[in-house]
């Protein structure tokens, strides 16, 4: 295997002619991935860049034997489930198409908050107040395979930002009641835009006894959302907005769902990673936009669109720095040891939670 400490004294321009000879000779056989908080060197020499759902689809489509996915781990494991179901294995020969990490430390923080053993405690707890067959369990794309794994067991599914809402509509045409996890902002928010009245969603606070609630209201509650949140999103605040709606009446404020709940609600409008991207693109020269996500990637569209205004509804930038792990050193590493037939970083879910997590995220496809 080829040591990575001597793809890290390469420049950018030597390493992105490394990892072109290694795309020009693997052909189709291999596609690079990225999210769009990944660094602007490696948006730049993906293949597919999306947002999470928008990559589970095209990991689920892809014919390639080999992915190098710039994202976190939560990511990868969706991609090497979606891409290994026995169906796919035999279109390929009876081979595993191979998902690898620039660097396997890359992970989220959110999916890291619930674990399919909380998960479990959580339905145990639950069934002695409420009949748990009442419940759909849905996690966000954000959480573990194992997480995943429960909620397909119990009948339940998986949501991304980009399609909360018909996910949650969904689950309450099977069931009338709804477990939310990991993270309470977009559950709420979504409860909220269904419909669901405020005082019927409940925040269940792990460790506490039956979650921090009596017994009335957790009966009484439609929707139960763990307590998880991501604490990139976290750092904006209603402060920052009023302050940029007393400087710029005309701003228009977009945030991500996974933003704090008061801030989604100071917002003109929410929506997933693509929803405001979208905005961006399609807001007219000299308008004002204060866009609440990721920094790199506000940072690129604000490079992209520099005759709009666009501000930051926080006081510091919030850097991923778990989608900032991806650099053109290690996908160069990754890529050339895989050519030479020495795969490194390669992510593999156990059969047993990829074919129970498989059934949750089926409804994402
Ligand atoms: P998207 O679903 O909007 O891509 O968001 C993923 C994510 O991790 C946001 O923090
Ligand atoms: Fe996780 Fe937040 Fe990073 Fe998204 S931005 S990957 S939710 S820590």
């Amino acid at each position: 295997m080829r040591p990575l400490a001597e793809y890290e004294q390469l420049t950018n321009d030597e390493l992105k002619a490394r990892i072109a000879a290694v795309r020009a000779e693997a052909g189709d056989r291999l596609v690079v991935m990225a999210h769009y908080y990944a660094p602007d060197e490696i948006v730049e020499t993906a293949d597919v860049l999306g947002d999470s759902l928008a990559l589970a689809k095209k990991a689920a489509e892809s014919s390639a034997e080999a992915v190098l996915f710039c994202g976190v781990y939560f990511m990868l494991e969706t991609a090497d489930i979606l891409l290994n179901r026995p169906e796919k294995i035999a279109e390929r020969g009876g081979k595993r198409a191979l998902v690898m990490a620039p660097d396997l430390t890359a992970g989220c923080p959110m999916a890291d908050m619930i674990t399919a053993e909380q998960a479990e405690n959580w339905k145990r707890e639950l069934s002695e107040v409420v009949d748990f067959s009442d419940f759909t369990p849905i996690t966000y794309v954000n959480s573990s395979a194992a997480t995943k794994a429960f909620c397909g067991a119990n009948g339940g599914g998986v949501c991304t930002s980009a399609n909360a809402e018909k996910i949650v509509r969904w689950a309450f045409e099977r069931r009338p009641k709804l477990l939310f996890m990991p993270d309470s902002r977009l559950g709420r928010a979504t409860a909220l835009a269904l419909g669901v009245a405020p005082e019927e969603i409940v925040v269940w606070k792990a460790g506490e006894p039956l979650g921090g609630l009596d017994v009335e209201t957790v009966r009484a509650a439609r929707v139960i959302l763990w307590d998880g949140c991501c604490p990139i999103h976290q750092r904006f605040s209603v402060d920052a907005i009023r302050k940029i709606r007393a400087e710029e009446p005309n701003a228009q404020v977009w945030v991500h769902p996974e933003s704090p709940f008061e801030v989604t609600d100071a917002a003109d409008g929410y929506g997933s990673t693509t929803k405001l991207i979208d905005v961006v693109e399609k807001a007219a020269p000299g308008t004002t936009l204060a866009i609440g996500t990721e920094w790199k990637l506000v940072d690129r569209l604000r490079r992209r669109r520099p005759e709009l205004k666009i501000v930051w509804p926080g006081d510091e930038p919030s850097i991923c720095v778990d989608m900032s792990k991806s650099t053109l050193a290690r996908a160069a590493w990754v890529l050339e040891n895989w050519l030479a037939g020495e795969p490194v970083n390669v992510v593999e879910t156990p059969p047993e939670i990829a074919d129970a997590a498989f059934e949750a995220l089926r409804v994402v496809l």
